[in-house]
C-alpha cells in the first residue's frame, strides 16, 4: 500500500509499504482518511524538531475507520468513524500508572517518534481511538490540536469573570482560546502579528486583542483591559523563550502561568516577581484521552465551531508538492489537511 515518507529534513517521498497482517487482541486496523497537518510537522519537515527522527512517515492528526478489531475490543466496531490518540504510552511507568498517559515517560508520539498515518491502513490500539457518530473524518483529525488547548486550559482551571492572557495565535493558540471562552473566562490574545489577531476577532469571537510591540505598551494595555489586576492566568503558546521569559509580567498576584509552547532554549526570570505575586507555573503536555471525549461531543452539540479552522486541502498524490507552500505565512494556512 501507499504511504509518504520524510526521508530526511526537506524530503517527502512516496513509497510502497506492506499491509498490515490482522490485529491482534487490543489492536485495531483502521482506514486512515484524513491527516490534519500541525506545527511538528512542519519543524520535522525543516529538521528543527528535536525529538524527531528520520526516515519517518509522518501523521498523527488522524480521521480514520474501524476496518476489522482483534479481540476484546467494546468500545469501537467496525465501520466506526475515529479520532486518534496519537500518544502511544507504556502503561507500566509512573505517570502512566497515576493516569497521566500524556507525559509517559516512554512515550511516542505517532509520526514523530514512530512511523504514523500518512499511509492507507494501519493497526492501532483500539484503546487509542475515539468514535463519534455524527463527526466527519476532518472534524476527527481536527480533535487532537483541540485536545492541546483543552489540556493546557484545564492545568491553568480559569474561572467564570477572570482574566486569561493567551500569548501567541498559532493554531495551538486557537485552541486555547476555543477553551478559554467555554470556562466563561474574559479572553485576551497578544501576539506580533496583526493579521493573527485580526482572525481571532473575526472568526474566533475573540473581544479584546494586544499587538506586541516590544516597547513595554502591551503590559500597560493588559493593565487597561483588567481593571490594573493583570492576567489571572497567562497562558503561552507561542514556542518563543523571549515570550516565556517575559511572560510572568503578565500575570497577576497569585496568578498561574501555563507553558504549551514548547522551546528548546533556556527560559530565565527574576524570581522576586513569581515570588511577590506568589505565581504558580505549570507546563502542559499533549492532552488526556477524557479530552478526546469532550471535544468530540462539543463538536457534536455546535458549541466548537470547526468551520473556521480547516483553511487548506490536498489529495495525498498533490501533498508532497503542496507541503512547502504551507510553510510560507502569507498562505494563511490555519489547518491543513490532507484526504488520503
Ligand atoms: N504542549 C504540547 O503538547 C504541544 C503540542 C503541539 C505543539 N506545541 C507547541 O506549541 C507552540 C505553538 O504552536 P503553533 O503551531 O501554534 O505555532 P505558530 O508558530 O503557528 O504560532 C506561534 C504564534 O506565536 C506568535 N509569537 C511568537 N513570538 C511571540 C512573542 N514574542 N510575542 C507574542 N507572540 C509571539 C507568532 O506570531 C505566532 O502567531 C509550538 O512551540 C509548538 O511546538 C505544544
Ligand atoms: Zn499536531
Ligand atoms: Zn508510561
Amino acid at each position: 500500500m501507499k504511504a509518504i515518507q520524510l526521508e530526511k529534513p526537506q524530503n517527502f517521498r512516496p513509497i510502497e509499504i506492506p499491509e498490515p497482517s490482522a490485529p491482534r487482541p487490543g489492536e485495531a486496523l483502521v482506514r486512515i482518511h484524513r491527516v490534519g497537518i500541525c506545527g511538528t510537522d512542519y519543524s520535522g519537515y525543516l529538521g528543527k524538531m528535536p525529538f524527531y527522527s528520520y526516515p519517518r512517515i509522518p501523521g498523527h492528526e488522524l480521521g480514520v475507520e474501524v476496518v476489522a478489531l482483534g479481540e476484546g475490543a467494546t468500545n469501537v466496531k467496525p465501520g466506526d468513524r475515529c479520532s486518534v490518540e496519537p500518544y502511544m504510552n507504556c502503561q507500566q511507568c509512573f505517570a502512566c500508572q497515576r493516569g497521566n498517559s500524556n507525559c509517559c515517560e516512554n512515550l511516542k508520539v505517532l509520526g514523530v517518534m514512530m512511523d504514523g498515518g500518512m499511509c492507507e491502513q494501519m493497526i492501532l490500539p483500539v484503546r487509542k481511538l475515539h468514535p463519534s457518530r455524527k463527526l466527519s473524518f476532518e472534524q476527527l483529525a481536527l480533535v487532537e490540536t483541540l485536545a492541546i488547548g483543552c489540556h493546557a486550559v484545564s492545568r491553568g482551571n480559569p474561572q467564570p469573570g477572570e482574566n486569561v492572557l493567551v500569548i501567541g495565535a498559532g493554531p495551538i493558540g486557537l485552541s486555547v482560546i476555543e477553551f478559554v471562552k467555554l470556562s466563561g473566562a474574559k479572553c485576551i490574545v497578544l501576539d506580533l502579528n496583526q493579521q493573527r489577531l485580526d482572525f481571532c476577532k473575526q472568526k474566533m469571537g475573540v473581544a479584546e486583542t494586544i499587538l506586541s510591540k516590544g516597547d513595554g505598551s502591551e503590559l500597560a494595555a493588559l493593565k487597561a483591559l483588567s481593571g490594573g489586576t493583570l492576567a489571572q492566568l497567562v497562558i503561552d503558546a507561542t514556542g518563543s523563550n523571549q515570550s516565556m521569559s517575559n511572560a510572568l509580567n503578565y500575570v497577576g498576584h497569585t496568578g498561574k502561568l501555563v507553558f504549551v509552547g514548547i522551546t528548546t532554549q533556556e527560559v530565565s526570570f527574576g524570581h522576586p516577581l513569581m515570588h511577590r505575586r506568589e505565581m504558580t507555573l505549570l507546563a502542559s503536555r499533549n492532552a488526556l484521552p477524557p479530552d478526546f471525549a469532550r471535544i468530540i461531543t462539543l463538536i457534536e452539540d455546535g458549541r466548537i465551531d470547526t468551520q473556521p479552522w480547516i483553511t487548506h486541502h490536498a489529495k495525498f498524490e498533490e501533498m508532497i508538492d503542496v507541503f512547502p507552500s504551507w510553510l510560507r505565512p502569507e498562505s494563511g494556512v490555519i489547518k491543513a489537511v490532507v484526504h488520503v
